[in-house]
């Protein structure tokens, strides 16, 4: 039994086998379709969510299994005080396997403690979202066919956006990345990210304050939302949140066949004038997210197809 929590908890080649089933049941849907029959995905989601929650639900519908779960903390019987141990350990009697997203940082690990089913992280306050980054490394793979030698920009709310510290725990582990973090100096990437992922392995990385800078060089652009729910000043989030705003006029400079991604919501982040750019690939990172939770779920499920 194994839960998934971080993206590093995934080799290298875990990742090309994940990859592969993605690829095999986007050629070949009816193949899974009767996968899971029998079993259950719950759905423990403790902080707001669209596109996680209801993609790993459509996952667990589309490999012929059943979800149940909540949406919101008060539904639960957190709002009468049980702790997320105790929740995740009754929840672990009704179901085969556990998808909790929560504000505080780690609460998937006490519950991978505790369930005595596999969970998955689906994103822990400001830290990690480990199948977000499956969605942004498969949208990589089909738009690239390599993840060697890109230079990926990461732009925005780079301290406490979660996608991005998982992001960056996957690439660094390719040859010949390169990272450029375009934020304001009050939403740096943390330091800790610096010291496991890219100091020990001697990453090149660069740390701006414009995108116009570094446009041009870019073979990745992964823009993100300021993630108002961490901030506990809104006079600081009011004054940030517009930092960064992508239009059409700045992607002049930038290579043909950049990829421009953003793992949503967006809010002004990136002008919806880019949305009809053939380098707009955040819609798509909503689809091939759907696709990456199945071939996760048929893996911690051990189900063979
Ligand atoms: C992200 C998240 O929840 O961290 N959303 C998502 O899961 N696609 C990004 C965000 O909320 O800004």
């Amino acid at each position: 039994m194994r839960s998934i929590l971080n993206i590093t908890d995934l080799t290298l080649d875990e990742l090309d086998d994940l990859i592969a089933t993605a690829e095999d049941i986007i050629a070949h849907p009816q193949k899974y379709r009767h996968a899971c029959q029998g079993k259950k995905l719950a759905t423990l989601f403790f902080e707001p969510s669209t596109r996680t929650r209801l993609s790993f639900e459509a996952a667990m519908l589309e490999l012929g299994g059943a979800v149940l779960g909540f949406s919101e903390a008060s539904s639960s019987s957190a709002s009468k005080g049980e702790s997320v141990a105790d929740t995740t350990r009754v929840v672990g009697c009704y179901a085969d396997i556990i998808a909790m997203r929560h504000p505080k940082e780690g609460a998937p690990l006490v519950a991978a403690r505790k369930a005595g089913v596999p969970v998955i992280n689906a994103g822990d306050g400001g830290h990690n979202h480990p199948t977000q980054t499956l969605a942004d490394l498969l949208t990589i793979w089909r738009k690239k066919r390599t993840f060697s030698g890109l230079t990926v920009g990461l732009c925005g709310d780079l301290k406490f956006g979660r996608t991005v510290h998982s992001l960056v725990g996957a690439m660094a582990r390719y040859p010949d990345v390169r990272f450029v973090f375009i934020s304001p100096e009050e939403l740096k990437i943390p330091q800790y990210v610096i010291d496991d992922e890219l100091a020990p392995r001697g990453i090149p990385y660069r740390e701006v304050a414009t995108m116009e800078e570094v446009m041009s060089q870019l073979d990745v652009l992964y823009m993100t939302r300021v993630q108002q729910e961490r901030f506990f000043n809104e006079a600081d989030y009011i004054r940030l949140r517009d930092t960064y705003i992508l239009t059409p006029e700045k992607l002049a400079p930038a290579k043909k066949d950049l990829i421009v991604m953003h793992p949503l919501p967006r809010v002004n982040e990136i002008s919806v004038r880019v949305d009809d750019d053939p380098r707009a690939c955040y819609f798509d990172q909503v689809l091939n997210g759907k696709y990456m939770r199945m071939a996760l779920i048929l893996k911690l499920l051990e189900v063979e197809v």
